[in-house]
């Protein structure tokens, strides 16, 4: 069958569900940084977070092989294997966050963040990001494309490139943008809808990693806090050491009350989980309940628990912070270079380059960054664009991403940006 009879018979049967480039790849194997289609070409992986140790790793395969071969019930049974590996990711969270619940995806994680949040403070307004992605059912999905009112309350995510107002400090942006949670809660008891909290992405991934102006989660945390409500910030696409720390929190210098994982917690095996204070989940067990069949089973946690093997045996943080740096270092030559490379962000191995006309303006340039997409497709390297304007190119390999990969990829990514820049 060729691809084009499986472009074919996807949309007979599919429908028109969203395909990466304008040619789709039929994708037929994978072996760590690389992905290779159904006529053998290889690609260098450097845009997918879900086989966060590489495609196929030996080690998760050979783990998900041994406990589907031994036992898989739901979580009514007691099981050691779920335990063991639930105090192993407690373990590896800031302080305040002492207990797991499993579930299947980034989207039930953050379901079950809100039920939590909402559960705990006897509230429901939510404050969330005006340019955020938090999920696929409707209540995640709410916050991305409403209807927003009456629970949810959009805040300008702070960027410091393309700021809110124009010619302010830092500080005095800073409180600008801290000045939208202050009125969202406000607007909450004027509305009489009581206040649960505020959700955010820690690294605000989708809304295209902006620099955000120092001090910023501190100050919306407390703001939060201070009103009654509790902090959750979403980790589905920050967390497991993506940004060189183990969570994106830990970069803005914030631990939450509530956290949610997903992506690359099982390595595409599906599996999410909710990390929270034990007076939050306490709280949540004496007034509601939770019960997941496909969740907190002995192999999503053999999986998840062979993916901090890898994590910590081939000691992928301490990688991730070099090769990101590295990285990041030589994208930031371009800036010199080419008046539509615009800016570079982002944290460890999660890099964003802002494509914009002109520097002057910094008007976004979605076009253009397609076109490196494709162009780079072309010459066998994987990336998106993605970001509020969906401008921003979005480098994010998997964690075993190494120095020699980085520098192969920046040379393609040069050459991609010489041939499209003016
Ligand atoms: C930040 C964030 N949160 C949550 C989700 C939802 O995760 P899932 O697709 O596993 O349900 C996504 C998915 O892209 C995401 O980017």
């Amino acid at each position: 069958m060729s691809s084009s009879d499986v472009l074919a018979a996807r949309r007979r049967t599919m429908g028109q569900g969203t395909l990466f480039y304008d040619e789709p790849i039929h994708m037929v194997k994978g072996d760590g940084v690389w992905l290779y289609d159904d006529t053998g070409r290889r690609y260098m992986d450097c845009y997918n977070n879900v086989p966060c140790v590489g495609h196929c790793h030996p080690h998760v395969v050979n783990a998900m092989h041994q406990q589907a071969g031994l036992l898989n019930t739901h979580s009514r049974y007691l099981s050691k294997v779920v335990v063991d590996y639930s105090e192993r990711l407690v373990a590896l969270h800031d302080d305040p966050l002492a207990t797991l619940q499993m579930v299947c995806s980034g989207t039930e994680a953050i379901e079950l963040a809100l039920r939590l949040a909402r559960t705990f403070t006897k509230g429901s307004g939510i404050i969330c990001s005006n340019a955020t992605y938090h999920g696929n059912s409707h209540e995640t999905f709410r916050m991305t494309v409403g209807p927003f009112e009456p629970e949810f309350r959009r805040v300008s995510f702070p960027d410091s490139y393309r700021p809110l107002e124009q010619n302010l400090s830092d500080e005095a942006l800073c409180d600008r943008y801290l000045q939208e949670i202050e009125h969202a809660i406000a607007s909450f008891a004027a509305d009489g809808v009581p206040f649960a909290g505020m959700l955010f992405c820690s690294i605000f991934a989708n809304e295209g990693l902006p620099k955000v102006p120092a001090g910023y989660m501190q100050k919306a945390a407390k703001l939060v806090r201070d009103a009654g409500g509790v902090v959750i910030f979403d980790e589905v696409q920050a967390g497991f050491c993506r940004t060189g720390t183990w969570w994106g929190y830990q970069v803005m210098n914030c631990a939450p009350d509530i956290a949610a994982m997903g992506k690359p917690m099982g390595a595409g095996y599906p599996t999410g989980g909710v990390a929270a204070r034990a007076d939050i989940l306490d709280t949540f067990f004496r007034r509601s309940g939770y019960f997941n069949t496909m969740a907190a089973t002995p192999l999503q946690a053999a999986v998840a628990n062979a993916v901090l093997d890898v994590i910590e045996t081939e000691n992928l943080q301490s990688q991730v912070s070099k090769v990101g740096l590295h990285l990041k270092n030589k994208l930031a030559t371009l800036v010199e270079q080419f008046e539509q490379v615009g800016d570079i962000r982002g944290h460890g191995l999660f890099l964003a380059i802002d494509w914009v006309t002109d520097k002057a303006s910094r008007t976004p340039d979605r076009e253009g960054a397609k076109a490196i997409v494709e162009r780079l497709k072309k010459a066998g390297y994987l990336i998106s664009n993605a970001g509020a304007h969906r401008n921003v190119l979005k480098v994010r390999p998997p964690l075993i991403f190494n120095q020699d990969h980085a520098d192969e990829f920046f040379t393609a990514f040069e050459t991609a940006v010489s041939e499209t820049a003016r």
